[in-house]
């Protein structure tokens, strides 16, 4: 298995470096491969990113094609595109700190919150911490026009140990829909519905990845700190891809003509993507903000859940029922709005 894995990451390298590229997937027992983009090529660091913070925990590696993000006790790191884009599939191969990294919270994200304070957008992949012996677990959320007061959070396991090889992790952003990917493997989708309100990113955002201490939060709400003794913890980001349509940071307009950002938007799941798309979703989503009675009564408008499946599932606060073997009986969730999960 961990070798077919590890050939399976070599093809998508081989994939992700030549082009133009196609988004393929292969889970062992199918392979699937469709062409959605031309042309993408990763971009080294100077091309497409800037440092935001962490001055020497920022490192370049092979020309400037890998970054090295590291935490210490010192500070954290990131960094973020040199451009706004207004859509667009933005991808990178991340390998995750090893052992126990606990506390420590890795993301990959776009946003456009220092330019828009009260009404920002946000698209998230955070990969939250573990404790030894454990996977990590990685959330997705999205935010749109300042909607910080409704988290629409999912958490997964994996079905490989990110630490132990670069993974693909992408979103396609249109005006649209919203794809979140893993190895190409689409794991959730989010289509534009006018009851969501403006809650759909709409405004230009920026790519962001950063490492930093979230010990009040991140690994079991915040049960499990970071231990600097173990530290530096290292996050390795290679194959950046910035395919999208750059925004004039000055006056927004845009470098694409309308065709292009409307490209975006023809990108559809094949039936078999559809398919994995619901088998990661059905074996691997741990928790869902649509099954959150605690936080949410009633459900969002877009989640489309029956009373019933969501019982059998998943306990009121949102978190999937686990085998007894693996629970962690009666301890304390804290606040339901927090955004870890109490039961890892
Ligand atoms: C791989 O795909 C097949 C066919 O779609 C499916 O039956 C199987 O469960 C998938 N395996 C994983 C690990 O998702
Ligand atoms: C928006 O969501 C509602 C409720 O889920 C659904 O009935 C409606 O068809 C959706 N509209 C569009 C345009 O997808
Ligand atoms: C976004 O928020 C601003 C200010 O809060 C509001 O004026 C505007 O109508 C909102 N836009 C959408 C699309 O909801």
């Amino acid at each position: 298995m961990a070798s077919s894995l590890l050939h399976l990451s070599l093809l998508l390298c081989f994939l992700f470096s030549s082009s133009p590229l196609f988004l393929s997937f292969s889970n062992g027992s199918t392979a699937v491969t469709t062409t959605i983009l031309e042309n993408i090529q990763s971009l080294s660091f100077d091309e497409g990113y800037t440092q935001i913070f962490g001055d020497t925990n920022l490192m370049l590696q092979s020309d400037g094609k890998r970054v090295h993000l590291s935490l210490d006790q010192r500070t954290g790191s990131g960094f973020a595109s040199q451009d706004l884009y207004l859509h667009g599939f933005f991808s990178a191969s991340i390998k995750l700190p090893s052992d126990y990294a606990a506390g420590v919270v890795v993301a990959f994200y776009m946003t456009n919150g220092d330019l828009y304070e009260k009404n920002h957008d946000e698209l998230d992949f955070e990969f939250l911490g573990n404790i030894r012996g454990r996977e990590w677990r990685v959330q997705t959320n999205v935010y749109g026009n300042g909607s910080t007061a409704v988290g629409r959070e999912e958490r997964y396991d994996l079905w490989f140990d990110p630490t132990e090889a670069f993974h693909q992790y992408s979103i396609l952003w249109s005006h649209d829909q919203i794809i979140f990917y893993i190895d190409n493997i689409p794991i959730r989708g989010i289509v534009r519905n006018e009851s969501m309100g403006g809650a759909f990113p709409s405004k230009p955002m920026s790519l962001y990845a950063t490492i930093w201490d979230g010990s009040n939060w991140a690994t079991s709400g915040g049960r499990y700190k970071v231990n600097y003794k173990l530290a530096p913890y290292i996050a390795e980001f290679a194959n950046l891809v910035l395919h999208g349509c750059a925004i004039n940071p000055i006056d927004h307009s845009s470098a694409c003509n309308s065709l292009e950002d409307n490209h975006y938007n023809t990108i559809t799941m094949s039936s078999e993507q559809r398919s994995a798309m619901q088998n990661f979703r059905k074996k691997h989503m741990t928790y869902s903000y649509c099954y959150d009675r605690k936080r949410y009564p009633v459900p969002l408008k877009e989640c489309l859940i029956t009373r019933r499946d969501s019982m059998k599932l998943y306990r009121s606060n949102g978190v999937k029922f686990t085998n007894q073997r693996h629970n962690v009986k009666h301890h304390h969730h804290r606040s339901s709005t927090y955004l870890a999960d109490s039961t890892i």
